[in-house]
């Protein structure tokens, strides 16, 4: 998301002065016609004085009874500032008291602020996706007040670790962090992240922003990182969910179908995803619906996209009535950066006036715009008779209710002793290495040969080869900030042997085969040789998809040749998001092991080295099929549909619906030990008794099957309470400590047409010591793991024969769980 020019960028870096002096300059240049609410932030450029009472300080609060004296305004007359008064009636109170023009300058992103009032102006924009972020107008790095934050794993490797609890301490931390940089006036309190679109296609630019293509995993990560942003100890659940207060705002986006980025000229600004009601409710606002209704997140944002030819942000049905009134968001819905432009230039939908889409989105439930459409254009909107001044209230007060959760009107006592100190700590810092070593995924070990034990490569020799072998940048991926510091791979490995760097290729395009020669001579003469291969920003990002799975340029070749010549153990290393086909690897005989490491983060160098000595065994798995190459050719990525269509001869996609061989599958990933199961007799059959009132419905199934008398039930008709648990006893057959995720599918009857083929029910991961094993229960709601979306997007619980599937990263136990359903 976010479209903003290298300018605009630029010119935020030189202004780093007070937030409400930053805005002040972004509006000076362009001294607004069609918009006139009253006077503008009083601050002038030439007084950007931190002494203005109106200038944001830190650690203050708009209800500070020392800064209305010195505005010259009686605090005590202001009901907006009145604690006794509920959040909702304190801001009707202050949006009642605005003129509105006043009202129309508080509805974009750089707010003007209200000096009448003594309410400052306010920067909605920062990002938090996997550390503070400086995208966005009010965050920012400066070397005096804070020169950087931690900058954890992209989400697709922290994804792989499966850990909910470390998906939700990282948004604990990242949350710490912000609150520090606010209280030294160098950052918002509404962080635009997480990005949980799930992954539809392997060529998609943003996968590394995500986690990755299941939606049910996707969803679950949205709860456990949005809780970790925003939820305050002690005050997780209170009875008004309104007025629970908020250790900083998260935002699920992008709402909804998103995920073309740039495809043979196809951009995410004009697509219009068509999508089927069963894809809409089973794949693409599942996760949505996960972050709302489970993460109680206070923001969603809805996507540049059209689905089914209606701009996400105007269509009332996905916004007001599925968001707000169906999931019973306790928040506010922003655009994505100029959607509202976007629709007007663009797409042309439905307006003839810039005045017209303005309207549209704000009725179908959009409070805040960001961009300047709602700033330039909702007057004459208003004047013009096309939307109601109450539409403004609701939005309104949808904003100032999460600004009052966040203490922004009345302060955090909890948080104000947040300081520079609890930035970049040691403990944070460790943590960013623990996100990577738990999300590395082991792909390939032939006998054994990793670790690399330190007594025997300790003072020999190792090649570390490949153009991600000093990735610095590369490993921190997108929506980052500047990281505390930097741990390349070749620093994980310096100091702890003789290294020989020869890079072999220049960059990652590698289009010059003449460095390769040394490459080979340096791994002919090392003990063991490291090659650390794969793909960046140039060719997975925003704004960018992929056009294949290959690696770019010579690097196969580097690879090859390499582990031709080389006398050692050869390892690869992929750094990368969307996954490649790297089959030419895999049975390669002289490439003894692969390892996958996402976008490692900061300390990524350090995690995949404590990887390789064994000071870490590997348990990541997985978080997106890694497809074979010729996949890409067989469909095109705006083809939206989930299941395969024969006719056309596309491919499923996901693992859900993809019957056909890959390179590794979802949820692949070995480890340093093997783990297997023992399953105690459990429940193997249940009974779902109906009520005289309801009904049995019908499902397809193949021709000539047995269709018993009831196919399915409606989810919505049931109680369903009904729940199936059982323990599985996990032995770790190694002779190392290890740490494993048993992840959990179920597989419908068989014959049902149109069915996924397995999808994820649930997953857990457990620290094992060596040769020991340990019993982990799992409880499962019968509707939620056994149920399918039928044809009609209705959710159905069918009948016959379940499979409960339990993969170990190779193989699989099984065992049936046969469902009867049955009237009275
Ligand atoms: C909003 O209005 C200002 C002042 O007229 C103008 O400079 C700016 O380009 C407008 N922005 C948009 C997106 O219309
Ligand atoms: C801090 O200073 C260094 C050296 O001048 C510079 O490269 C870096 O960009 C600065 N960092 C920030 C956040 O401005
Ligand atoms: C899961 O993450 C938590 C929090 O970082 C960590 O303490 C725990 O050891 C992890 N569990 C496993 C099995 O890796
Ligand atoms: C914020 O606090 C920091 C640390 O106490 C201080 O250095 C800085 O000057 C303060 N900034 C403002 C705007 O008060
Ligand atoms: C590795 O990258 C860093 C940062 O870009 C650079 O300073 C350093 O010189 C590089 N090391 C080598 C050996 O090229
Ligand atoms: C290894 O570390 C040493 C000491 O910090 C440094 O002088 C040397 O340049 C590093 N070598 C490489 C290849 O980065
Ligand atoms: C490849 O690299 C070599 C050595 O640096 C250089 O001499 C040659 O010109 C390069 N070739 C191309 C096509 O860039
Ligand atoms: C595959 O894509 C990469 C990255 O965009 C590009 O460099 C390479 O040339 C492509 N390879 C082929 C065979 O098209
Ligand atoms: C690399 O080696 C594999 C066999 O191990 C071969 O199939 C493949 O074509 C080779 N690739 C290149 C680019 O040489
Ligand atoms: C693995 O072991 C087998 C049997 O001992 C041997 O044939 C093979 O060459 C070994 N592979 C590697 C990569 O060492
Ligand atoms: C697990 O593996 C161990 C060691 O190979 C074996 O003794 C045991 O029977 C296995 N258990 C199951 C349930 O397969
Ligand atoms: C069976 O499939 C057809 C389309 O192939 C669909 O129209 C019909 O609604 C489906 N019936 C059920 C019960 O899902």
């Amino acid at each position: 998301m976010e479209k903003i020019s290298i300018l605009f960028l630029s010119l935020c870096f030189l202004l780093v002065t007070s937030n409400a002096y930053r805005a002040t300059m972004f509006r000076s240049s362009s001294s607004s016609t069609s918009f006139s609410p009253s006077p503008s932030p009083s601050p002038t450029p030439s007084s950007p004085s931190d002494n203005s009472p109106f200038a944001w300080k830190n650690g203050s609060s708009v209800c500070n009874p020392g800064r209305f004296e010195s505005l010259g305004l009686d605090m005590e007359k202001l009901g907006f500032c009145d604690k006794s008064l509920p959040f909702e009636v304190r801001a009707k109170e202050l949006i009642d008291r605005m003129t509105l023009d006043e009202k129309i300058g508080q509805l974009g992103d750089i707010t003007y602020g209200v000096p009448r009032l003594g309410l400052p102006q306010y920067n909605w924009w920062s990002e938090a996706l996997h550390g503070v972020s400086n995208v966005g107008h009010a965050t920012f790095f400066d070397n005096t007040t804070v020169p950087g934050a931690t900058s954890f794993p992209t989400v697709i490797l922290t994804s792989a670790s499966f850990n909910e609890s470390l998906w939700k301490r990282i948004g604990q931390v990242v949350s710490t962090e912000a609150r520090a940089m606010y209280n030294l006036g160098v950052a918002g309190l509404t962080f635009w992240s997480p990005n949980i679109n799930v992954v539809r296609d392997p060529r998609w630019g943003r996968t590394l922003e995500t986690p990755g293509e299941d939606p049910f995993v996707v969803g679950t990560y949205a709860v456990n990182y949005v809780r970790g942003l925003q939820d305050v100890e002690g005050f997780e659940n209170p009875s008004d969910l309104n007025s629970r207060p908020l250790k900083v705002a998260a935002c699920c986006k992008h709402y909804a179908a998103y995920d073309v980025d740039n495809w043979f000229g196809v951009d995410r600004y004009h697509f219009n995803a068509k999508v089927t009601e069963q894809d809409m409710t089973e794949t693409f606002l599942a996760p949505f619906e996960m972050c709302v209704k489970e993460g109680d997140v206070s923001s969603v944002m809805c996507s540049y996209n059209q689905v089914n030819g209606i701009p996400t942000c105007a269509d009332p049905k996905l916004l007001k009535q599925t968001i707000r009134d169906e999931w019973g968001l306790h928040g506010y819905i922003v655009s994505d950066c100029d959607s509202i432009e976007e629709i007007y230039k663009h797409q042309q939908w439905l307006t003839d006036t810039q005045e017209e889409s303005v309207a549209q989105v704000l009725k179908a439930g959009l409070d805040l715009d960001c961009g300047m459409y709602y700033t330039n254009f909702t007057k004459n909107a208003v004047v013009k008779g096309k939307v109601r001044e109450r539409d403004i209230d609701n939005a309104l007060r949808n904003l100032y209710v999460v600004l009052m959760r966040l203490g922004f009107f009345d302060g955090s006592p909890l948080f104000e002793s947040l300081h520079k100190d609890d930035i970049c700590s040691e403990e944070h810092i460790e943590l960013a290495a623990e996100a990577a070593r738990e999300g590395i995924v082991l792909l390939k070990n032939d006998n054994y040969s990793l670790p690399l034990r330190p007594e025997l490569y300790k003072y020999k020799t190792i090649a570390i080869i490949g153009p991600h072998a000093n990735a610095t940048d590369a490993m921190i991926g997108n929506y980052a900030g500047v990281p505390c510091r930097h741990t390349s791979p070749l620093d994980g490995f310096n100091g702890t042997t003789n290294v020989i760097f020869e890079p072999g290729c220049l960059d990652i395009a590698c289009k010059n085969e003449t460095h390769i020669f040394k490459a080979m001579q340096a791994a002919k003469k090392a003990d063991a040789t490291i090659i650390f291969a794969g793909i960046d920003l140039s060719v997975e990002a925003e704004s960018l998809d992929r056009v294949n799975l290959s690696l770019p340029g010579y690097q196969e070749q580097l690879i090859n040749q390499t582990a031709m010549a080389a006398k050692g153990p050869v390892i690869l290393v992929i750094l990368s998001a969307g996954g490649i086909d790297i089959g030419f690897a895999k049975g390669n005989p002289s490439i003894s092991s692969i390892i996958w490491a996402g976008y490692p983060g900061e300390e990524g160098g350090k995690a995949i080295a404590d990887v390789i000595y064994g000071n870490y065994n590997p348990g990541g798995r997985l978080p997106v099929t890694w497809f074979e190459a010729n996949y890409v050719d067989q469909l095109p990525m705006t083809s939206m549909p989930l299941r395969p269509i024969d006719e056309l001869g596309y491919p499923g996609r996901t693992y859900k619906f993809f019957n056909g061989s890959t390179v590794y599958p979802f949820g692949y990933g070995l480890s340093y030990s093997t783990f297997n199961y023992t399953l105690p007799a459990s429940k193997r059959a249940m009974n779902l008794k109906l009520s005289r009132h309801q009904h049995c419905r019908n499902l397809n199934y193949t021709d000539g099957a047995y269709r018993p008398p009831c196919p399915s039930i409606l989810v919505d008709d049931i109680q369903c309470k009904d729940e199936f648990a059982f323990d599985v006893q996990v032995q770790n057959n190694g002779n190392i400590d290890g740490n494993h995720v048993i992840m959990v599918y179920s597989k419908p009857p068989n014959n049902i047409v149109g069915t996924h083929l397995k999808k994820v029910i649930g997953f857990k991961r457990v620290a094992i010591p060596a040769r020991e094993s340990q019993t982990v229960n799992f409880k499962f709601n019968i509707c939620k793991s056994l149920g399918i979306v039928d044809f009609a997007a209705n959710h159905v619980v069918p009948s016959g024969e379940h499979t409960i599937i339990l993969d170990n990263g190779v193989d699989a136990t099984t065992f049936p769980l046969h469902i009867y359903l049955a009237k009275d």
